[in-house]
């Protein structure tokens, strides 16, 4: 499927309202005003279900802009999962007859869930909905996903054979789900957030022309999952074809990333007075950098803000950490980066540099 989509497709036929913050053009790349490239996989549900699939998985790019740092690339895989049933007596028998199947394996798993209510007055059931379907249906969907987390990180390093899988439910909102639950894993000590999900809201299966089913969907972000399970500290490497990088994998073993030399970062300030009246969203400034110096960017922060008490001119300074993941940078080629950043800077936002 093409990752250009109309915001149409992307946002409204999700039930996105009008005025949700990740249309602004900040935050997703437009073609032009009637195409984009996908946010999310999502953006396929309604295509997904008006070929009529009732249980399936989509794997695809996706693409949003975004701060310059180790975990974040403008471009990211995602995996959307989606299971509809028969909104009916039978219906909600298959799933019951499912969920004590899982239950079942679960029960014998080395894993501990934190729970929390299937609905509740800010997790709230559909008006279109049977509460108990609903239940019923909110009840597979985190056995479901309690079951792939199980068979995802169970056993992996980091997560040792005697101590359990911890996986924590929470209350989440998105436009296109209720209930909702966002989904983290204990992991090295820390809470990792690994996928968002929830009972389809009806008006998307409506969209799609499906009648009487109820089910559920999520998204999660490969990246992240891949980052922790392999070890793999910088995002950008999962783009590198440095054989040192690609020969350390096989398809389905998960091993752990042995890193090679790191080569030495390269920072650069930049600091320049706005225009007069008018501001730089962080992910243009970004989208310079990346368009200008592409991967060789690690991170990207603002070190200063400053106002000018008398003439109320408004001055940023940025630092850039230059680094590239196969080989060592001159000085000379990043001061030559960089005075193309200042100029790009310059061309584009007319701000003067200091
Ligand atoms: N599309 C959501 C995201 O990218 C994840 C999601 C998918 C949530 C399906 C609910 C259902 O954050």
């Amino acid at each position: 499927m093409s990752p250009l989509v109309s915001p149409y497709k992307n946002f409204d036929e999700l039930s996105f309202p009008a005025d949700h913050p990740g249309r602004a053009v900040t935050d997703s790349y437009y073609a032009n005003r009637d195409m984009m490239l996908r946010t999310h996989t999502s953006a396929h549900e309604v295509e997904m279900f008006r070929r009529g699939e009732t249980r399936w998985l989509l794997t695809a790019d996706v693409y949003r802009r975004d701060e310059i740092d180790a975990s974040h690339y403008p471009v990211f895989h995602q995996v959307e999962g989606a299971r509809i049933f028969d909104a009916s007596p039978s219906g909600m028998k298959q799933v019951e007859e499912d969920n004590a199947r899982v239950s079942n394996i679960l029960a014998k798993s080395n894993i501990v869930i934190e729970d929390i209510p299937h609905i509740s007055p800010t997790n709230p059931v559909q008006h279109n909905h049977d509460p108990v379907f609903s239940e019923l249906v909110a009840k597979n969907l985190k056995l479901s996903l309690n079951n792939l987390l199980l068979k995802v990180f169970g056993g992996v390093a980091g997560i040792s054979k005697q101590e359990p899988l911890r996986v924590r439910w929470i209350e989440a909102y998105f436009p296109f789900t209720s209930p909702s639950f966002e989904v983290e894993v204990f992991f090295q000590g820390k809470w990792l957030e690994i996928l968002g999900c929830g009972v389809i809201r009806q008006a998307t299966l409506d969209t799609a022309g499906v009648e009487n089913k109820i089910g559920w969907a999520f998204g999660l972000g490969l990246e992240r999952i891949a980052m922790v399970l392999f070890g793999i500290p910088d995002i950008r490497l999962f783009w590198s074809t440095d054989p040192r990088f690609v020969s350390q994998f096989e398809q389905g073993k998960i091993t752990t990333f042995q890193p090679y030399s790191k080569y030495p970062s390269c920072f650069k300030d930049v600091s320049f007075w706005l225009p007069q009246n008018s501001e730089i969203h962080e992910n243009d400034f970004c989208d310079i950098v990346r368009d200008t110096a592409g991967d060789l960017v690690e991170d990207v922060k603002r070190i200063d803000h400053f106002v000018h008490p008398k003439t109320n001119r408004t001055s940023l300074c940025y630092r850039i950490n230059y680094r590239s993941m196969d080989r060592s940078l001159s000085n000379e080629e990043i001061n030559h980066v960089q005075s193309q950043v200042a100029s790009q800077l310059v061309e584009r936002f007319e701000v003067e540099i200091r």
